[in-house]
């Protein structure tokens, strides 16, 4: 599947936060529809002050250089964000990055959560060893993307996660950039 022209996929920046916050709350919203959504959420909505406090942490970490993050943007509108981010900067297990992908709804399976796996992927070389997500068992797109790229499922965590009383199955895939 080919992206269309008007997708973006650029480094993160600081002025992208605003609209990574306004992304979080819709997927607060998108939850309640669409108990499926392989994203986790707490309890209680957190405010646009403290999402803002959280995205502003983790442009910090990528300016120092512990992760790699991406967004993708089509007409001026973010619509996408993928980051790798070590477990652990400046430890032993510091090579070992922890990978994820999100995209806005209306914006799926045109092919913008592959080009942001591919690039992401292809910038991780130089920083990483090994790479790790985790998804839920359910999560078809996101299992369907981690095997094209090379990820094998590792194990799985039962009984994970409870959402609308039912408990999910968690699963770990990793890929080995150098072996
Ligand atoms: C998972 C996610 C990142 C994929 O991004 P995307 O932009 O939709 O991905 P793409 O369009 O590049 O590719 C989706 C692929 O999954 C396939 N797919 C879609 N739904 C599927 C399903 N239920 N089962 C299997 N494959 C599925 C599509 O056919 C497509 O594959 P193809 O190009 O080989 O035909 C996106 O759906 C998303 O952000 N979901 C919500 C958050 C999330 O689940 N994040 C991942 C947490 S690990």
């Amino acid at each position: 599947m080919k992206v269309s022209s008007n997708v973006i996929i650029r480094p993160l920046k600081k002025s992208d936060i605003g609209q990574l916050v306004e992304n979080a709350l819709a997927f607060y919203d998108e939850v309640k529809e669409d108990s499926t959504l392989g994203l986790d959420f707490k309890k209680r909505r957190p405010t646009a002050h403290v999402m803002r406090k959280w995205h502003s942490e983790s442009y910090e970490n990528f300016r120092k250089g512990n992760s790699i993050y991406l967004v993708a943007e089509v007409d001026g509108r973010i619509v996408g964000k993928a980051d790798i981010e070590s477990v652990s900067p400046d430890s032993e297990v510091e090579h070992v990055g922890s990978l994820s992908v999100a995209i806005l709804k209306g914006y799926r399976n045109m092919g913008i959560g592959f080009a942001m796996f591919a690039k992401l992927l292809e910038k991780a070389k130089a920083k990483f060893r090994v790479i790790r997500t985790d998804v839920y068992s359910d999560n078809g797109a996101s299992k369907h993307l981690l095997h094209k790229f090379g990820f094998k499922k590792a194990g799985t965590i039962p009984n994970f996660r409870k959402r609308n009383g039912k408990y999910q199955n968690l699963e770990i895939w990793t890929l080995l950039l150098k072996t």
